[in-house]
């Protein structure tokens, strides 16, 4: 099977078949006599290529073109002209044409332009096809196995279908509502498309109708000269993830709800009205109910969020799903810092399903990266844990701190990663020790009271 397939359109019959000929050693080949005929073909059938004479009698080679590229943007198009008419030849490539050849025909110079035009088909295939893996490989991982977490996943899946529809995720702290975000957004029909992230509580309450919607260029002092871009304008055609939705100013509130209502907004200091294509995803920990009725949330804009709602319960509600998840965070910890850990002792798995936890998975998921970085494997016992009072066998409940850092070998180590561990080390026990008191916590570290306040947010420590 030859592996592509060319339409040839021109009324000359000599230039038309003396073209064909020459292309049907390598491709599949079918010619026509007249722009309206490959039209109706390519409807039925599209080729990878055509390569479309101006000069045709009836419809033109230009109005061909463009009907073409209405049907199919990708398609590619090759020109045959009879003569260098450079302003046919211009229109031609601004419509979108690829190349063009010059009648007489020289058939050697043809089949290279065949074959670099049918050489970007490919690469575009690949590039595709590379990208659609890299996005299945690096899907986010969400684990669960109780029922409380299934049937919240099957509510995922089932929405994630729908590209326009408003999700609302509710739940604690450290519960994976961004990760659920993240999952609804793959899974969907807008997983092509960015997915933009918004912290509504990280933005200052005057700065955030121009993160959302963009402003335009001397805006108001202090503005980028240039203008900018919106989250809202960024996310087109993928999802607006507002994060934190809870903390939105009353004034904000307002704007995001015209915005849902209307499809439509202005950038600040910019009369003209725009319209964007995006699915609306928002979190929070916040009760909304509560804020609704004390006047903080908007009712109108809470039912235009939820339109589906997602709650996600506590770890401590779902006990049966701490152990897989401690084993998928061991194994993914052992990969990243070189280690060799495959279990998680008995008592360890033990004292992991007793624990109240307060920060959820996040508390869990920390816990364990601590334990990994601190301790040797194969198994992960409880005094690498650093639960209170826990402790096995008699043994201290302070971790091995003189296996820490695993060798460089040749194959390297993610240093990043084992620094971010470590740091979030100190500043967790800092923060013991100072019975959370931040200032007294940060003058263990030897750190400001700011500085250490920015990195444990950073460091996502609850
Ligand atoms: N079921 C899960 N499987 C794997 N990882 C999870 C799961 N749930 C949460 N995580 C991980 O735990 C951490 C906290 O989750 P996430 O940031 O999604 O929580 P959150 O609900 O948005 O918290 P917050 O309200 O504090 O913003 C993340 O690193 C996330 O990847
Ligand atoms: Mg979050």
């Amino acid at each position: 099977m030859k592996p592509y397939s060319i339409y040839v359109v021109d009324d000359e019959k000599v230039a038309r078949e003396g073209v064909a000929l020459a292309l049907k050693k390598s491709y599949q080949v079918k010619a026509f006599v007249s722009a309206e005929d490959a039209i109706e073909a390519i409807k039925s059938e599209a080729p990878d290529l055509v390569l479309l004479d101006i000069g045709l009698p009836g419809m033109s080679g230009i109005e061909a073109l463009g009907q073409i590229k209405k049907l199919f943007p990708d398609m590619i198009v090759i020109m045959i002209t009879a003569y260098e008419d450079v302003k046919t030849v211009v229109s031609a490539m601004k419509l979108g044409a690829l190349d063009y050849v010059v009648k007489p025909i020289q058939m050697d110079a043809l089949s290279v332009n065949v074959r670099n035009a049918l050489e970007t088909i490919r690469m575009r295939k690949e590039i595709q096809g590379l990208h659609e893996k890299y996005l299945k490989e690096n899907l986010p991982c969400f684990i669960g196995e109780s029922n409380a977490i299934q049937d919240v996943m099957e509510v995922v899946k089932k929405v994630a279908q729908s590209p326009d529809t408003s999700i609302l995720i509710l739940g604690e702290t450290g519960t994976g509502k961004e990760l659920i975000a993240k999952v609804i957004h793959y899974r969907s029909p807008n997983f092509r498309g960015p997915l933009v992230s918004v912290n509504c509580a990280a933005i200052p309450k005057e700065l955030i109708e121009s993160e959302l919607f963009g402003y335009e260029r001397g805006a108001f002092s202090g503005a980028d000269k240039s203008g900018k871009v919106g989250f809202v304008e960024e996310a087109e055609n993928g999802t607006l993830f507002l994060d934190e939705v809870g903390d939105l100013s009353m004034e904000a509130q307002a704007k995001l709800l015209r915005f849902l209502e209307e499809g439509e907004y202005y950038r600040v200091g910019d009369t003209k009205r725009r319209q964007v294509r995006a699915r609306v995803v928002s979190a929070t920990n916040k009760d909304l109910h509560g804020m609704i009725e004390d006047g903080r949330f908007r009712e109108d804009l809470y039912y235009r969020l939820a339109v589906i709602k997602i709650e996600v319960p506590s770890l401590n509600k779902r006990r049966d799903d701490i152990v897989p998840i401690a084993r998928h965070f061991l194994l993914e910890f052992s990969d990243r810092f070189g280690k060799t850990f495959n279990g998680i002792s008995f008592e360890a798995e033990a004292a992991l399903q007793e624990h109240q936890w307060t920060g959820n998975v996040r508390e869990l998921k920390n816990l364990i990266e601590r334990g990994v970085l601190l301790a040797d494997g194969p198994e992960l016992k409880l005094k690498h844990l650093g639960l209170d009072g826990a402790t096995e066998h008699g043994v201290s409940k302070e971790p091995e701190n003189e296996k820490m850092l695993a060798p460089l070998t040749a194959s390297g180590i993610d240093f990043p990663a084992i620094m971010n561990s470590v740091e979030k080390f100190y500043f967790q026990t800092a923060l013991k020790m100072a019975n959370d008191n931040e200032s007294k916590a940060a003058q263990l570290l030897h750190l400001s009271r700011d500085k250490f306040r920015y990195r444990r947010q950073k460091l996502q420590l609850a």
